[in-house]
């Protein structure tokens, strides 16, 4: 059975690097037999996680939605910058809403346990999001995630990319294709489906 990877990114912005590096790795990963598709946070808008508001009105559906399509997932790939050395807002209220949801159609669902997970930054600064990324590691793996020590991380990132939205630089490149291609062998292996 072909493995299903979803490309997840960690910020909105316009002209985003991380969205840019999101569209190479889905490029590459569209290359291969696997079923890649991207998730984007903006489509699944969600509150700040108050527990007042999930006991009064439960989980909200984006959330439900979110946690649905990763339980789906063999592999998931998360191109997300750093905020202040940490994960950005987004990206963790996200996870904290997902990691609520107990189930998916009536059954009982752990989205991330078990989930294959490479992680991937860009920044303009010189350290390119990698003290995010462990930030991020560490959320993950507390959620029973399999998370890969191979990661990719792009610095100077406001020189990285030309007006194509392509990887400038051979390094950088080939960085993410290794993620690319562990990912994937990864995910096939140690497959949540079967
Ligand atoms: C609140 C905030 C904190 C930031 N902290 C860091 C940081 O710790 N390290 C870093 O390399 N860049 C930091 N940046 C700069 C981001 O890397 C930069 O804005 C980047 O373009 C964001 O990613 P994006 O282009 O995918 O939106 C920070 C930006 C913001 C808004």
């Amino acid at each position: 059975m072909n493995s299903n990877i979803l490309i997840l990114p960690g910020s909105l912005r316009l002209g985003s690097y991380n969205r840019k590096l999101a569209s190479e790795a889905m490029r590459l990963l569209s290359m291969t037999d696997a079923v890649i598709s991207r998730v984007d946070l903006a489509d699944y808008p969600l509150p700040i996680y108050d527990g007042d508001a999930e006991t009064e009105s439960g989980v909200p559906q984006n959330a439900q939605l979110i946690a649905q399509r990763i339980a789906a997932q063999d592999g998931l790939l998360i191109v997300s910058p750093e905020y202040n050395a940490s994960i950005p807002p987004l990206l963790k209220n996200a996870i904290d809403w997902a990691s609520r949801v107990r189930k998916v159609d009536g059954r009982p669902v752990q989205p991330f346990k078990g989930l294959v997970v490479g992680l991937a930054s860009a920044s303009p600064g010189r350290f390119g999001g990698m003290r995010g990324l462990e930030a991020i590691r560490i959320v993950l793996r507390a959620l029973g995630a399999e998370v890969m020590t191979q990661q990719c991380i792009v610095l100077r990132a406001d020189e990285g990319f030309d007006e194509d939205g392509r990887l400038t630089d051979d390094v950088a490149r080939a960085s993410l294709e290794a993620l690319c291609e562990r990912l994937l062998d990864t995910a096939r292996s140690l497959s949540r489906h079967g």
